[in-house]
């Protein structure tokens, strides 16, 4: 049997376990400019929102031990502009495009998806109910697990394609709200987003975000990230994909033993963009020197004491 990096998630068949996490390649046009698209399993576009959002104003980022903070604040173009600007390019791609929504209440998640629904060009929505850095929406949903089960609900009923619902971190017990995901009908849980953070300017003693607090990601994050995929998979049956400080195909491994089934790369895209393209060569080498036929054959595979 040949060996294979392909990966299936509710219904849909990925080339490689390999996407780039939402808001750390915008709509996927710089990237092209550095390889393929067709080289990712899928794309995951930056958040998008019902209007057209400016963020937070600079400075929005800011370097951390191990990792980056950001507070971008959902800056987006606006669904209808998505749908007429960005998704003619994403469309003709030839890799699995995952379009990331977020809203300030359950209606505006609704009517995103809803106007997504009508539009081919895309395989998934990945719902957003986990961002840090905004003042209405995301974390509230993210860590209210019957706020969470009604978002998902409500937007099953306007979407009909797959539904990836992105958890949050920053929560009691991060089980407890992907039960009330699977209960409200996701297929498949996308965790972590970035764990709340802020760093300090010692000179002028302000924050070093424009909004004082930020999201931390990066390889600070992976052990977080792993305890937490390894918990969810133990507890819920839906298909995980592992997120938080990913930078090489070793990395993809552990995530995979804990539970995942694939995996997003956000921070180490700024550190070199080809990220994804050197982790599928080093996935091959891999599963040719394991005698493995599949990545599948790892997943959940942890031999815990
Ligand atoms: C600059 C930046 C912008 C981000 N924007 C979004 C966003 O719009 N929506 C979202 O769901 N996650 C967003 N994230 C979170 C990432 O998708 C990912 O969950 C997080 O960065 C952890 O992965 P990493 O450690 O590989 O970066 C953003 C992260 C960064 C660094």
């Amino acid at each position: 049997m040949s060996k294979t990096l392909k990966v299936t998630l509710a219904g849909v068949e990925f080339d490689n376990p390999i996407m780039t996490a939402s808001g750390c390649c915008g709509y996927g046009e710089e990237l092209s400019d550095i390889f393929p698209l067709t080289r990712l399993g899928g794309l995951v576009t930056k958040s998008i929102t019902l209007n057209p959002r400016l963020g937070h104003p600079p400075p929005r980022t800011a370097e951390t031990a191990s990792g980056m903070l950001n507070a971008i604040g959902l800056a987006n173009v606006g669904v209808d502009a998505f749908i007429r600007d960005k998704i003619p390019f994403l469309a003709g791609r030839k890799t699995r495009i995952i379009v990331n929504v977020a809203g300030g209440s359950v209606d505006e998640y609704v009517e995103v998806c809803r106007r997504l629904n009508d539009v081919d060009g895309f395989d998934m929505i990945e719902l957003n109910i986990s961002c840090p850095n905004v003042d209405r929406g995301g974390i509230q949903f993210g860590s209210d697990p019957k706020l969470t089960e009604k978002v998902v609900r409500e937007v099953k009923k306007v979407f009909s394609r797959p539904l990836i619902v992105k958890l949050s971190p920053s929560v009691t017990d991060i089980t407890v709200i992907a039960g009330a995901a699977e209960a409200g009908g996701a297929d498949v849980l996308s965790m972590i987003n970035s764990v709340v953070g802020t760093a300090v300017d010692i000179h002028t003693r302000r924050p070093r975000l424009t909004n004082n607090k930020g999201g931390l990601t990066g390889p600070a994050i992976k052990p977080i990230a792993l305890a937490m995929v390894a918990a969810v998979y133990e507890q819920c049956r839906l298909p995980i994909i592992g997120i938080g400080g990913i930078a090489c195909w070793q990395d993809v491994v552990e995530f995979m033993l804990c539970g995942a089934s694939a995996v997003q790369v956000g921070t180490a895209l700024f550190v070199d963009p080809e990220t994804p393209v050197k982790i599928t060569r080093g996935l091959k080498e891999y599963l040719r020197t394991q005698k493995l036929n599949s990545l599948n054959d790892l997943v959940g595979k942890l031999e815990k004491y």
